[in-house]
Parts: C-alpha cells; structure tokens; sequence
C-alpha cells in the first residue's frame, strides 16, 4: 500500500502503547483510524493524542470499545466501522496482545486461555470478521485490487524464541507467523499484501496487562504480584518508541515486506533471526553436542529470562506460583537463579 489518504484504517490495541503510535502515524498519513480496545479510558484519551498528533479532525479517529476475544461484539464493531467511515479497512492492524511469564510446566488453563486467546484468538477474530468484508469491497479476482489494501499482525521476536517461562505467549506469536505467513501468500490473488511485525521491547504499558486480565481467567500458574509488574514496567521502559515503530511498520508496509523486523539496521535484523533460526537447526543435534553449542549469547534458550532479569534485578522473573507442589525450587520465586 503507498497511498494511505482518505482511506481507513482498523488498529486493534489503539489505546495504548505500539497500536496508539500506529493510529497517530497513519491518521497523520491521512487515514480514517477506527481503534479498537478494551480499556474504556484509555480509549478515550487516546482519541485525544491521535487529533493533537495528526492534526486531524476527531470525526476521522472511531474509537470502539470492546473485548477483542467477543466474537460477537467484533463483527458489531465491524459493521460500526462501514456505517461511520464507508466501508471496511483498507488497512487491518492486529496489534492488541496481552503477556504473562512463568515457568511453562506451570502454566495454567487460565494462563494458555487469556494469553493465547488474545494474543492468537483476536487475530483469528479480526480475520474472520474483516477478510470476506475486505475482499469483496477491494479485491480483485485476477490479482488486481479495486483499491489498495493491507493486512498486518503484530507479533514478537518470542513468535521465533521460545523461552522457558516464555511457552504461550511464543507460542501464540508462533501461531500469528505462521497464519500471517498463509496470508502473505494469499493475498496477492485478490491484488492485496499481508505482513507481520515482529518487535523485541517496546515501551508501552503491556506490562500492567495483569491488572486487567478479566476475573474468570485469573487462577494462574505463575508468580504474579505488584512486584513483578513492577520489574516488568522497568524492562519495557526501554524499549522502542511506538512512534519510531510505526515508522517502521509504515515503511513496511508500503514496500509489502511480509517480516518486518524493527531493528536500527536490515543486518542487525537479519543477524537476529539467522541466530534464532540456528538455535532451531541446533534442537536436531544430540543433546551432547546441542549444549557444546548453545554457548553464544544469541543462541542460548534462556536468553529472554536472562535479559529481564539482568534489567529488572529485583524481582526473579518467570517463576512458578510458590504452593505449585511439583514444580523445582529453582522455579519459584525464593528458588536459586537459574
Ligand atoms: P500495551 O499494553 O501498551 O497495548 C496493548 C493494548 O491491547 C492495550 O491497550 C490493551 O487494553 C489492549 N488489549 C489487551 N487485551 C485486549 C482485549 N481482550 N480486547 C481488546 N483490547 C485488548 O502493549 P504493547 O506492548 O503496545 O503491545 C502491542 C503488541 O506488541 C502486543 O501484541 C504485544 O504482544 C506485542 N509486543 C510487545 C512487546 C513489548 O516489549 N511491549 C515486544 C514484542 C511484541
């Protein structure tokens, strides 16, 4: 997609975080931005950042206040966004994700339903509800579109890195490749593109997602307390700003990359993903020589527990519920690092 004026755009997770720094970026590029989100308050001032920020008219900025994991309620929203702005996306932006760490041999039904089930289910959500809608209104039927348009998932660098304490956030993420990947090559039937972003830290607000986790789903395996979210508000402090992500996704998007990976250069990307896809090449070698191996920083499996507990410093991260009878001392909160 290169011309983004005049037409519309669907950004779920808008209210916060790197979906608000999408919805600023491409209502300055001149699109209508429908945004998506569960947290009522944090919809509405978010509203406010995207007309100061994009000099647009609040009529341009819809903002739709549901739970994404509401199959029902998404295809209400849908036919909001035809009603108010004309018709469906041109652009869908799937960025709405939730994540919550713990050993995953303590990972919980709870666990695997929120984090998986808005991480995966919303985007499985937001396709089913939007691809006919988008297909019949854009797409041609000899790889020509009427229009224009996009579809694009954010994801993680976890899709590529499972983690120990990492297991249904990664393999959520790992899902989203995989199904944005079935896209990218689907799309181009009906003259359209698909892609996934795949960030490493941003600086946003994901790691208060636990104090929102909805209440029928908040019998976890892990160790969660005001500390954890704590270290875990510390680490994505430094993460990327959601306006240079965007950017990045922007630039994207309007040269159909299908992966896109924010780094400061093309290489330092490439050199990420070769080494994860090494670490997946080393799981073929016999245990012996695996671990000979795993030496490098960037191949070693629990390089994501390491860097949050090198940033964070106070509280362990990752660790299992204290009175998870069968799960090792090492994996509790008082347990010995790992
Ligand atoms: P954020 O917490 O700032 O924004 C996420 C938004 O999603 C929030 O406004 C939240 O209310 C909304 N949301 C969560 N569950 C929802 C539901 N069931 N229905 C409707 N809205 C819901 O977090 P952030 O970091 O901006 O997350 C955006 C995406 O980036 C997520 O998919 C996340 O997994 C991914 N990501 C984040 C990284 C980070 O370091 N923060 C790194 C890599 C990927």
């Amino acid at each position: 997609m290169k011309d983004f004026k005049g037409k519309i755009a669907f950004i779920t997770g808008g209210a916060s975080g790197a979906g608000l720094g999408q919805a600023k970026v491409f209502a300055k590029a001149g699109m209508k931005v429908a945004i998506a989100d569960v947290r009522r308050d944090a919809l509405h001032s978010a509203v406010s950042e995207i007309v100061d920020y994009a000099g647009c008219k609040v009529g341009d900025v819809l903002p739709l206040c549901f739970d994404l994991t509401d199959r029902i309620a998404y295809a209400a929203a849908a036919d909001t966004v035809e009603k108010v702005f004309g018709g469906p996306p041109h652009l869908l932006i799937q960025t709405a994700g939730v994540n919550s760490f713990g050993p995953v041999e303590a990972s919980t039904y709870d666990d695997y339903d929120w984090v998986v089930g808005v991480c995966f289910g919303h985007v499985v959500n937001g396709l089913v509800t939007f691809i006919p809608r988008i297909l019949r209104t854009y797409g041609g039927r000899d790889g020509v579109a009427k229009e224009e348009f996009h579809i694009v998932t954010t994801s993680s660098l976890g899709a590529l890195e499972a983690g120990p304490d990492t297991g249904p956030y990664s393999a959520a993420k790992a899902a989203v490749n995989n199904l944005m990947y079935s896209f990218a090559e689907t799309m181009p039937f009906y003259g359209g593109h698909a892609s996934v972003l795949c960030p490493w830290n941003i600086n946003s607000n994901i790691g208060n997602a636990e104090l929102y986790r909805p209440e029928k789903l908040r019998n976890t395996g892990y160790n969660v307390n005001e500390n954890t979210i704590a270290m875990l508000r510390t680490v994505h402090a430094i993460g990327i700003d959601p306006l240079k992500l965007a950017a990045i996704l922007k630039e994207g998007i309007e040269n159909d990359r299908v992966l896109i990976m924010p780094f400061e250069t093309y290489e330092e990307g490439l050199a990420m993903l070769r080494s994860e896809l090494q670490k997946i090449e080393n799981y073929t070698l016999p245990e012996k020589e695996r671990l000979a191996l795993s030496t490098s920083e960037l191949s070693d499996p629990t390089r994501i527990s390491e860097f949050y507990e090198v940033k964070a410093g106070v509280e362990p991260f990752g660790r299992a519920r204290a009175d998870l009878d069968y799960i090792a001392p090492s994996r509790k909160p008082d347990g010995a690092a790992k």
